[in-house]
């Protein structure tokens, strides 16, 4: 089997009808960010399919315009919280978070590469996404300061990234409900997070659920809150693509909001530059202060369309390959909490490089974005279509045959993101 061959027979095998899974038992449902690259992969073969992602996507999206980390379309007893935990009312059955809003971009993505064909579900998308940009306004940024909070590591998609400790530190770490966890006995704990994180995670969702999923109330009382440089990068991202996508579907009012949104989000994103560390860092809501650890989120500002920071930030992956470290670890190598093995912690991810190399290629580094992509080719072809990667012996880590690896390799084997 040829090596597109194997990718796309990972996502069939995957597809649970219309939805694609992240990889069999380990995570049994739909997840949001997860389904948004893998459709940006199934449109490089099957645009027909790329739209059903999304939409049953979409089947999760609540009435204020959240959409939910997971959609529960079908009972599974392998993954832990499942939706009885998080005790939401929606059908089909979700989440209570949200995830790094990845979708619009990937609806603008899969509506180039299918053209005029695809115009009719994109109009139909369309609305949809703009309820849900609101939703990230109204409900995580009532302000309008342009940085969206975020209330749970889950929902950075980046669960135990160090950018967290020192804020997780306030959550207590009793539960109400009675923790057990899954994942540790697909994979070996060394690499997934920790037992005490696990049970701070869980106690912020007890809070969220006891307020009966009430956005505001859950901003006030989280004693968890950041504003992370990766989700609003995205979102940032998510913003232009939506604006693209309102010049031929929107109102004169959605693109004059849409821009206000771009216009205040580039200011106050490049605000979370430091130059102590010489690297974009996520801010610390309640202590105020940004948080001192450098991670791969803080190159997505260069996806974003930040790109006066790109030459200096390209040097520091050039750095790191150098020394034959494989681009991209999700923590600096150099840090004292990185740890080559153990989940965001250390680890390359396949969807954050494909970003990277994007925002580098676009910002003109042209050099450093082909040296993030050949890394990310190489490891695969390696070690597989794992989960995730050891960026000191490129070991393939976590899960096996995972989708949106499969995906990324799909959109880089031709040259997407280079
Ligand atoms: C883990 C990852 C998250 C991903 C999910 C499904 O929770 O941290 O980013 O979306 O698995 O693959």
């Amino acid at each position: 089997m040829s090596r597109i061959e194997a990718a796309r027979a990972i996502l069939a095998a995957n597809d649970r009808g219309g939805y694609t899974v992240p990889t069999d038992r380990l995570y049994p449902f739909q997840w949001n960010w997860d389904s948004a690259f893998v459709a940006m992969g199934w449109v490089t073969f099957d645009a027909e399919r790329a739209w059903r992602e999304i939409e049953r996507l979409l089947e999760g999206q609540w009435q204020d315009g959240l959409v939910p980390q997971i959609v529960f379309h079908a009972p599974s007893d392998d993954y832990f919280p499942g939706p009885d935990i998080w005790g939401v009312t929606h059908k089909p059955p979700t989440s209570g978070i949200p995830q790094p809003p990845v979708l619009a971009t990937a609806v603008r993505f899969v509506l180039e590469r299918h053209g005029a064909a695809g115009v009719e579900r994109a109009r139909a998308i369309y609305p949809r996404l703009v309820l849900n940009h609101l939703w990230w306004q109204r409900a995580r940024d009532p302000e309008a300061t342009g940085l969206a909070a975020t209330l749970h590591p889950w929902e950075t998609g980046m669960d135990n990234s160090p950018a967290w400790d020192a804020a997780l530190e306030r959550v207590p770490t009793k539960t109400r409900t009675e923790i057990r966890r899954r994942d540790t006995g697909h994979i070996d704990p060394a690499f997934r997070p920790r037992g005490i994180e696990y049970q701070r995670f869980v106690h912020l969702v007890d809070l969220f659920r006891e307020t009966g999923w009430n956005a505001r109330r859950m901003l006030d009382i989280s004693p968890f809150k950041v504003a992370d440089v990766g989700t609003n990068a995205i979102l940032l991202r998510a913003e232009r693509d939506l604006l693209a996508l309102a010049e031929q579907f929107g109102s004169t009012a959605e693109r004059a909001a849409i821009s206000e949104r771009i216009a205040r989000k580039e200011i106050v994103l490049a605000g979370l530059w430091d130059d102590a560390l010489g690297h974009y860092l996520s801010r610390d809501l309640i202590g105020g202060n940004l948080i001192p650890v450098r991670t791969s989120a803080g190159f997505l500002p260069i996806f974003a369309g930040l790109h006066e920071r790109a030459r200096e930030l390209a040097a520091r992956l050039e750095g790191w390959r150098a020394r034959n470290i494989a681009l991209v670890p999700s923590t600096d190598p150099d840090a004292a909490s990185f740890e080559p093995q153990r989940y965001w912690r250390g680890p390359v991810w396949a969807v954050v490089n494909w970003m990277i190399a994007r925002g580098l290629r676009e910002a003109g580094e042209e050099a450093t974005a082909a040296s993030v992509s050949a890394d990310t080719r190489r490891l695969v072809g390696e070690a597989g279509f794992s989960e995730y990667f050891n960026p000191m012996d490129r070991a393939g880590i976590g899960g096996e045959t995972f989708s949106w690896t499969a995906a990324i390799d799909l959109l880089l084997g031709e040259g997407e993101g280079r």
